[in-house]
């Protein structure tokens, strides 16, 4: 049972860590490019999907010691483009673009955040290799979706970044 004092604590940790106004603008886009994809079932899963990996890599996160914002955000970004056109081929690396050609535009973000949402994006795919620590946080946090979407269902490249996760979340 939490104290008050620690309620209050977790409020402010998730004013600071998690809800940046930044962090609502780019929500805003992706759930409008979102709500426009047909037909309603993809729709359905896009928004479902998108909004538990940028959860989970919030999460993550802040367990891992590193940038909740910015995970979050490229969680946000990083299915887009295979919910917005369909196509799942090379989604990551046209998820990338997309993503790059959006916060170009909006001047929100450094230089070096925008190449780390960017990058981020752009290996999300490439579960089976190890890359910087926020496109790690992104790639478990896709798989822990389909961990709890699934249980069980693991082949491949998932099955090792899938068993390792579960590890570190401490599930049984
Ligand atoms: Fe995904």
């Amino acid at each position: 049972m939490k104290s008050a004092g620690s309620l209050t604590a977790v409020r402010l940790f998730l004013k600071e860590k998690m809800m940046t106004e930044r962090y609502e603008i780019v929500k805003n886009y992706i759930y409008d490019k979102l709500t426009a994809v047909e037909p309603p079932k993809s729709r359905n899963e896009g928004l479902r999907h998108i909004t538990a990996v940028s959860q989970y890599a919030i999460l993550l996160a802040n367990i891992r010691g590193e940038n909740a914002e910015l995970a979050g955000i490229a969680g946000l970004f990083h299915d887009l483009y295979a919910y917005a056109t369909g196509i799942r081929k090379e989604h990551a690396k046209g998820g990338a673009h997309m993503a790059k050609d959006w916060l170009d535009q909006t001047d929100l973000f450094t230089k070096e955040e925008k190449e780390a949402i960017v990058g981020a994006v752009y290996f999300h795919s490439e579960k089976g290799t190890v890359h910087l620590p926020l496109d790690e946080i992104l790639k478990d946090a896709d798989v822990l979706d389909h961990i709890l979407m699934n249980p069980g269902a693991f082949i491949g490249k998932e099955k090792e970044r899938a068993e390792k996760l579960m590890e570190e979340l401490h599930f049984a």
